[in-house]
């Protein structure tokens, strides 16, 4: 399974932020916000992954993330030249897909929930065709709609429509087959001028080969594309880790869970960041000891099966 995290676009939504710097490199609370998106695929077990962003941002994430070795995942880059459309990270994926499965998230999505991991490594365990996640929203009319029959099975999905035919919005994770990109390759622009995820997601609907998991009232979802969103977003994380002492996205800290970094290498990035509370958190856990109890009650157990 291949991993790529789309973190392009113009972010006209945030201007004037994002002028000078890109979206997904504005900090969410305490950490850029690609954090929470490459979390995700990690928690996934997901070790191969590609970032795709504009030409003028890659060196940035390049120096914010690098290979991801000390992380002990593999990170590679890819430019997309033009906001074409979500799709477009399929094609441009192409040879990076090679004979794998892909799992595409966007680069401004955060999830947060109780057994999130498990759902996730279920979905990506059960190699159906294509598999999105539902997640019940006030306005559904911001997002991709998917609605069901009296059967729970998937009948329609749409982008953006003006009169929803449910609250169930799409979010932007996407487990998909090897013929994803091949079929990417076949869409022709929207109305909007832009390439549409939705069209895919309609694509494999038509074959009878989507599935849809529900993300129930216990979990967080957020796209922080807005000023307003982003605001919420940065507020969710700093009250959830302030109540319970726990950061969200710290990719250390998963790394460190996965048994991809040593001890070692995670007590000398907290050294390095030592001045502030995210490298004294890092210093925290590498001196803590774990025992069989915290594991039983964290959903990133290392022992979850993890998918090849
Ligand atoms: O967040 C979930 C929603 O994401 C889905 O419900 C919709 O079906 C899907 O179309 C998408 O809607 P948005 O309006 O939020 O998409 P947006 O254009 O904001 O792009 C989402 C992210 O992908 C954003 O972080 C920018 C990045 N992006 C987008 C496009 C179109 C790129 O990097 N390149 C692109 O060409």
């Amino acid at each position: 399974m291949k991993g790529i995290i789309l973190a392009g676009g113009s972010g006209t939504r945030l201007a004037p932020s994002t002028h000078s710097i890109n979206k997904h490199l504005l900090a969410v609370y305490d950490k850029p916000m690609i954090y929470y998106p490459l979390s995700v695929l990690m928690l996934g077990g997901i070790r191969e992954i590609m970032i795709i962003s504009t030409p003028e941002d890659q060196p940035r994430f390049r120096g914010l993330l690098g290979d991801g070795s000390s992380l002990g995942i593999n990170l590679k880059y890819k430019e997309q030249a033009e906001p074409n459309g979500i799709p477009e990270a399929l094609t441009l994926s192409q040879d990076f897909i090679g004979s794998d499965d892909v799992t595409l998230i966007l680069g401004d999505n955060i999830f947060y929930g109780q057994g999130f991991t498990t759902i996730l490594r279920n979905a990506l365990n059960k190699h159906s065709n294509a598999t999105v996640f539902g997640y019940r929203v006030k306005d559904p009319r911001r997002f991709g709609v998917v609605e069901f029959d009296e059967n729970q099975k998937v009948k329609s999905i749409e982008e953006k429509p003006k009169n929803p035919k449910s609250d169930f919005a799409v979010t932007g994770l996407y487990i998909y087959d090897n013929k994803a990109a091949s079929l990417a390759k076949n869409l022709k622009p929207s109305d909007r001028g832009e390439l549409e995820i939705t069209d895919l997601n309609r694509e494999y609907l038509k074959r009878g080969e989507l599935d849809v998991e529900l993300l129930g009232r216990g979990f967080a979802w957020m796209d922080a594309g807005t000023h307003e969103a982003l605001f919420e977003a940065a507020e969710f994380v700093k009250i959830t880790q302030q109540r319970q002492g726990f950061k969200l996205a710290c990719l250390e800290e998963i790394a460190y869970y996965l048994g991809y970094i040593s001890q070692h290498e995670l007590y000398r990035k907290g050294k390095s960041m030592e001045k502030n509370d995210y490298g004294q958190y890092l210093l925290e856990i590498a001196k803590r000891k774990y025992t069989k109890q915290y594991w039983d009650h964290t959903d990133q157990n290392p022992m979850l099966g993890m998918v090849k």
